[in-house]
């Protein structure tokens, strides 16, 4: 990657991080959640014939794959090619990707004494990890890399319903039923996620993103009661290391004034709540991240520039605005559009 004159030279002082932390800007960054993936053909390409969590422990591969959008659309980030469930599989649990359906838990987790045998993340085991972002910020240069890991409820829902589901009633039943066991779970869920984190951030990624993609599913009271305080141990467990925070989840509009005090600088918001009403929500200590539609990339290229300069104006009610969308890329979109994204929304906020 070569670096354009005028562009921040170290990924700390990059836009991203900047924006991250309410600093003032050139333009507002932008990176899309699912930008490595199958929206690419040759993400398809290099993906052919190896498994999903087979693909995440190759140091090369997940290099390759990391960098693939950041060449292709000029996103201020890359995020790290990876699974939420990533660190579970390390520590020995179960699990397959299945294609279009997503994590399968062969095991799943039902009773207070599958809590206690679930096995924990020793550290030493993702030295592949950091194999990878120690390439990863070599070939990025001044763009920074951004780490991530899920969050303790949403990874329980995964173990616990033992694949994806809707209502995540068998979550919820045991989150009411064992609530002792239930506070265990999502403790060693988030000793593994912060471990997690600090392997990249370590390593030398810039930022992290913590998803908590389905906490939107909880009353704010159960969120800010039983799960809350699980996320704040992931990032109280980055301790003093210097990147900003981002957390994000779908559904969250009702938790938005809750989400932040988990420790985050950025608050992800989906495409349901205007980036200026969930800055009235968040509050004016933390910056947002979202929050277009990503169904409205396979509109009519009008459409997606309306919605683009709607999604840039409503940021500037906040602190500071990193452009996403609200939830990841979907496979069919055209990766032509991703591009032209990145260039309308630095056109549109260049100061
Ligand atoms: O580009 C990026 O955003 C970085 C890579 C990334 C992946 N998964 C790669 C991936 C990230 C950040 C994740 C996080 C993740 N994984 C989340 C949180 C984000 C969110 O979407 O809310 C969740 C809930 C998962 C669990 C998971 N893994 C699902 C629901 C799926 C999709 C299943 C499918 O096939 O539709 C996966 C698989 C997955 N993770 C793919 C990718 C690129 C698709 C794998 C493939 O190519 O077949």
């Amino acid at each position: 990657m070569t670096s354009v004159p005028g562009t921040a030279p170290s990924p700390a002082d990059s836009d991203l991080v900047r924006a991250a932390r309410g600093l003032p800007v050139a333009r507002t960054p932008v990176w899309f959640m699912r930008q490595a993936g199958r929206s690419l053909p040759e993400y398809r390409a290099l993906r052919a014939g190896t498994r999903m969590l087979e693909a995440c422990q190759d140091p090369d591969l997940v290099t390759e794959i990391t960098l693939q959008p950041v060449r292709r659309h000029g996103v201020d980030a890359a995020i790290l090619f990876s699974d939420i469930v990533l660190p579970l599989v390390v520590a020995g649990v179960d699990i397959e990707i299945k294609p279009g359906v997503g994590p399968v838990v062969a095991d799943p987790v039902r009773t207070v004494a599958d809590v206690d045998a679930l096995p924990d993340l020793e550290p030493e085991r993702l030295a592949f990890l950091q194999t990878a972002v120690r390439q990863l910020v070599a070939e990025l240069g001044p763009t920074p890399l951004i780490g991530f890991a899920g969050a303790p409820f949403t990874l329980a829902t995964y173990l616990i319903e033992g694949g994806p589901s809707k209502e995540h009633a068998r979550t919820k039943a045991f989150m009411y039923a064992e609530p002792a066991a239930w506070g265990r779970l999502l403790d060693r869920l988030a000793i593994s996620a912060a471990t997690f984190l600090r392997a990249q951030v370590d390593a030398g990624a810039s930022a992290v993103q913590l998803f908590d993609s389905w906490a939107g599913v909880l009353s704010a009271a159960d969120y800010g009661e039983r799960v809350l305080p699980h996320s704040r141990a992931v990032f109280d467990g980055l301790g003093d290391r210097d990147v900003p925070r981002i957390h994000f989840g779908v559904g969250t509009g009702e938790l938005l004034p809750l989400i932040g005090d988990a420790g985050a600088d950025t608050v992800g918001v989906d495409w349901r709540v205007p980036l200026d009403e969930a800055a009235r929500r968040v509050g004016p200590q933390r910056s947002l991240q979202g929050n277009l539609d990503p169904a409205v990339l396979l509109a009519d290229r009008e459409t997606v520039d309306r919605e683009v300069r709607r999604v840039v104006e409503q940021g500037r009610a906040a602190r500071g605005h990193v452009f996403n969308l609200g939830h990841g890329v979907l496979p069919d979109t055209d990766p032509g559009v991703l591009t032209h994204v990145v260039e309308l929304v630095h056109e549109l906020s260049a100061r």
